[in-house]
């Protein structure tokens, strides 16, 4: 009955502390191997990114934004005062058909976004270039900081012919088609963005993370232990920060506790083998797992949950995003009147009491488990810069809108770190998560910034 099927789910989905651990260790294993010359699955990118911002930068600049949920483009106006600044953005809607779609509609309409945005709060301006951080958050090669070979496209996007290519040069013929007044300063991924937007203002972050339609991190290494600059010879004190890319954890399955439904969503996905840890736990997938979970519920003759109901809607992928499953979490227990609601409306489908328990614990589940499983690759982080005490900064849908996302990930790191008890509630822990003002915007500002800078200096 529903009661089995809870405890069988529960066997899936829950991740005990000991399991937690095992998979840090490995985590920082494999973040060594990035960084080492032979290389491993998490590709531990050179940003060139190569110092914090002091918070004395100055200067104007645009923030063009892609790769989360919208399109943003953004004007940033860094201000005299330490830590200040002055943003104006526009939000432009990431078309769904625009991800499997051609290179050319890509840049083309991301060109349209900026020279709308340009048109809009410039208009009839006679204006000199304005430098750009372009924060493009896939996984890119980069050998200096204005251009970036992109490795594979994650998150669903699937365009021909853009992996294994420098993504800058179409974009700057689509900018140069348009005669925009905009000079591409640095290619910047959202991670690297969050963290330096974040030390801006707080000198103990050391880590930027996103949880959101992907999941990554970024954080500052110094030269000296990234084997794979070895040839490069650079000064090994110096800082540089590493794009993570962890979304592709444990691509080789060693740890990581996958369900039938993980691999499901792998093989269904435009790059199978690809990004397993991400594909666990980021909002991207989280309703798809729900979505498959209860499919197989219904099908299942031990079952019956939805009994002679037409699942129709149900059956159509990605139909469900992780806004729905925020929903029904939100959803008070006592009379769970609004999952009821949103599964007659959406899905045409009527549950009854005892379905709606299971869903609601099946969303607590998935919801729990993309939490504490995040908290693995911030921990493996830490142990591996040998940090007790550091502040993360964090942005993306799922970290600052699904409920209990938080308090969920900060109990983990309490786990997985051994703190003492009363930790691991959030504010004040030892490893710190704070909410990042506006990462892309502000940060890949001042990245351009400090690039400028380092041209200036002749670094
Ligand atoms: C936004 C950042 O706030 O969060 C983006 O500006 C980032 O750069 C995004 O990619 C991640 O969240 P989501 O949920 O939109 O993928
Ligand atoms: C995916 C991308 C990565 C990005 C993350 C969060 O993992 O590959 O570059 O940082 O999503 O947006």
């Amino acid at each position: 009955d529903l009661l089995d099927q809870i405890n069988r789910l529960e066997d899936l989905f829950i991740v005990p502390t000991e399991k937690l651990k095992e998979i840090t260790t490995h985590f920082v294993k494999e973040l060594e191997k990035g960084l080492s010359v032979q290389g491993g699955s998490i590709p531990m990118n050179a940003t060139w990114c190569m110092a914090f911002p002091d918070g004395y930068e100055t200067g104007t600049y645009l923030a063009l934004d892609m790769g989360g949920t919208n399109l943003r483009v953004c004007e940033i106006t860094l201000l005299e005062e330490k830590g200040e600044f002055d943003i104006i953005q526009s939000k432009y809607r990431m078309p769904e058909e625009l991800k499997t779609g051609t290179a050319d509609e890509l840049w083309n309409y991301v060109a349209d976004c900026l020279q709308q945005f340009i048109e809009y709060h410039h208009p009839n301006e006679d204006m000199g270039p304005m430098p750009l951080g372009f924060t493009f958050s896939y996984p890119a090669t980069q050998e200096y900081i204005d251009h970036g070979i992109l490795q594979r496209w994650t998150k669903g996007f699937d365009i021909d012919g853009v992996e294994g290519k420098d993504v800058v040069p179409p974009f700057e013929a689509a900018i140069a088609e348009r005669n925009l007044p905009i000079k591409l300063t640095a290619l910047v991924n959202d991670t690297t963005g969050t963290m330096i937007a974040s030390a801006y203002t707080d000198t103990e972050m050391k880590i930027g993370c996103i949880f959101g339609t992907g999941c990554n991190a970024a954080y500052m290494e110094n030269c000296g232990s990234i084997p794979k600059l070895a040839h490069l010879n650079l000064d090994p004190d110096l800082p540089m920060a590493i794009n993570c890319e962890y979304g592709a954890f444990d691509n080789e399955h060693v740890v990581l506790p996958r369900t039938p439904y993980d691999i499901i969503i792998d093989k269904e996905s435009p790059r199978p083998g690809q990004q397993a840890f991400e594909k666990m736990i980021a909002g991207l997938y989280l309703g798809e797992i729900f979505r498959l979970v209860l499919v197989d519920l219904h099908q299942n003759p031990d079952c019956k949950i939805f009994e002679g109901q037409d699942i129709k809607a149900l059956n159509k992928a990605y139909s469900l995003d992780a806004g729905f499953l925020s929903a029904i979490e939100e959803d008070p227990f006592e009379n769970l009147s609004e999952t009821h609601d949103i599964f007659s409306k959406q899905l045409g489908i009527t549950c009854s009491r005892p379905e709606l328990e299971l869903i609601r614990r099946l969303a607590e589940l998935i919801g729990t488990r993309a939490a504490r499983l995040s908290s693995c690759g911030v921990a493996a982080i830490c142990k591996k810069k040998n940090w007790e005490t550091c502040h993360v900064g964090a942005d993306g849908s799922v970290f600052n809108k699904y409920p209990h996302f938080k308090l969920r990930g900060a109990q983990a790191l309490k786990e997985i770190l051994d703190w003492p008890a009363g930790k691991g509630k959030g504010r004040g822990d030892p490893v710190e998560i704070l909410p990042a003002e506006d990462g892309s915007g502000v940060g890949a500002a001042l990245i351009a910034a400090l690039t400028l800078k380092r041209a200036v200096a002749g670094q």
